[in-house]
């Protein structure tokens, strides 16, 4: 195998220190600044993790507070960015429009002296929630929304401007849990891509419009949208194992499962399915949620490949009452957090990420003049 080969798409490359994660490493697994992923699914809340990606340690309960107090102060639209968002199309991807509405919050309230990179990270984890569904209520319902509201955790704004009123518990409980899954994980490609345009000097908001673009593709962060799309295609666990099997015959890619790190299982799984399963019973779709376990079973039987975070996080957003063109989108809420620790820490110690390619193409050749070809 030449070494191209072996290093297509980087795999396995070492390209940078990081101190925020480790994905799959023997004897830690998933881990944000040292802590498992697993005790803060269980016992963390999503700003709490926010604070500790970006901040480099946890809060105390007064500064978790403050923090989420900051947060809820900086939920505001200014009235250009509106303009912005009320000129886009209703069938415009939401992954665009924040894309787009980032990109223009960086005209409006760029990171100068008077706006340093803490108080970006701060501004655009409260704003993406009001930007979306913003422009998502206006553009559905021509209604423009108040984006400011009485809930201090970020899951529970969330569902309370999706649906116009607090959402129940068990869904703020999961949503909450999914953004924790979420929020970090070390050198995927919307983060890589973050710290390249980092490593150039450019701006915060430079930065973090790379990520969303790099995110919105269905090999990365689009993944548990097609997941939704393809178990709405059925409508029994009988009919969806046959569907599947057809696609594996045609070697379709099946998103949702397999993972460029993780082997065997992906250590988010477990948390998420539990909320999808829980959130199944209590909704009564336990017929759809059956669709989810037989494929997860069916693509273990055929092809060994496991569930990754995105399978039964489309489940769960699904049960929450979200609508699937929001999925991808609530992982740049989350994420947002993460690709902000990694803005910082390439800043710290930043070199210009720079590579080479293997030349393949034409040897030297002598260049003829357009008239005389
Ligand atoms: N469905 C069907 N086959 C899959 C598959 C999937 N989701 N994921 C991997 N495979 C197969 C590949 O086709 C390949 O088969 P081959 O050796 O016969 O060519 C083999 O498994 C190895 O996969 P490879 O393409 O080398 O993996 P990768 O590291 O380049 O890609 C992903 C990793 C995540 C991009 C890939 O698993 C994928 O496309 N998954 C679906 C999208 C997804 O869920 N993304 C979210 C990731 S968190």
């Amino acid at each position: 195998m030449s070494a191209t080969k072996k290093s297509g798409g980087l795999a396995g490359v070492v390209a940078g220190q990081t101190a925020i994660c480790t994905v799959g490493k023997e004897g830690a697994g998933l881990t944000y600044r040292g802590y498992a992923i697993e005790d803060l699914a269980e016992l963390a809340t999503f700003e709490e993790v926010a604070y500790l990606l970006i901040n480099e340690r946890l809060p105390n309960r007064k500064e978790l507070r403050e923090y989420r107090r900051r947060l809820m102060a900086l939920r505001g639209l200014p009235s250009p960015l509106k303009a912005v968002l009320e000129l886009l199309p209703a069938d415009t991807h939401p992954m665009d429009v924040l894309r787009t509405g980032c990109s223009a919050l960086g005209c409006l309230e760029p990171e100068d002296k008077s706006r340093n990179q803490y108080q970006v990270a701060d501004r655009l984890l409260a704003v993406f929630p009001s930007m979306l569904l913003y422009w998502f209520q206006f553009s559905r319902h021509g209604r423009r929304i108040e984006t400011q509201t009485d809930d201090e955790q970020m899951a529970a704004h969330f569902l309370h401007l999706l649906h116009g009123k607090s959402g129940n518990d068990l869904h703020v409980r999961a949503l909450d849990a999914s953004l924790i899954l979420y929020a970090e994980h070390e050198f995927n490609a919307s983060t890589f891509s973050t710290r390249i345009t980092t490593s150039t000097l450019a701006d915060f908001y430079s930065a973090t419009t790379s990520g969303i673009g790099t995110l919105r593709g269905p090999l990365h962060g689009g993944a548990n949208e097609e997941a939704m799309a393809l178990i709405q295609r059925f409508k029994s666990p009988e009919q969806a194992e046959a569907g599947l099997m057809a696609m594996l015959a045609k070697k379709e890619l099946i998103m949702g499962f397999g993972h460029r790190v993780y082997k065997s299982s992906d250590p988010r799984s477990a948390s998420i399915k539990g909320w999808a399963k829980r959130l199944a019973e209590a909704t009564g779709e336990t017929e759809l949620y059956r669709m989810f376990e037989r494929v997860e079973a069916v693509m273990w039987r055929e092809k060994k490949l496991f569930p990754n975070l995105d399978f039964y996080s489309a489940a769960a957003y699904h049960f929450c009452g979200i609508p699937t063109s929001l999925f991808t989108p609530l992982f740049v809420i989350s994420r947002t957090s993460g690709w902000s620790a990694h803005i910082m820490e390439q800043r710290a110690n930043n070199r210009l990420i720079r590579p080479t390619a293997d030349y393949i193409g034409p040897t030297p050749r002598p260049f003829v003049p357009i008239d005389k070809r």
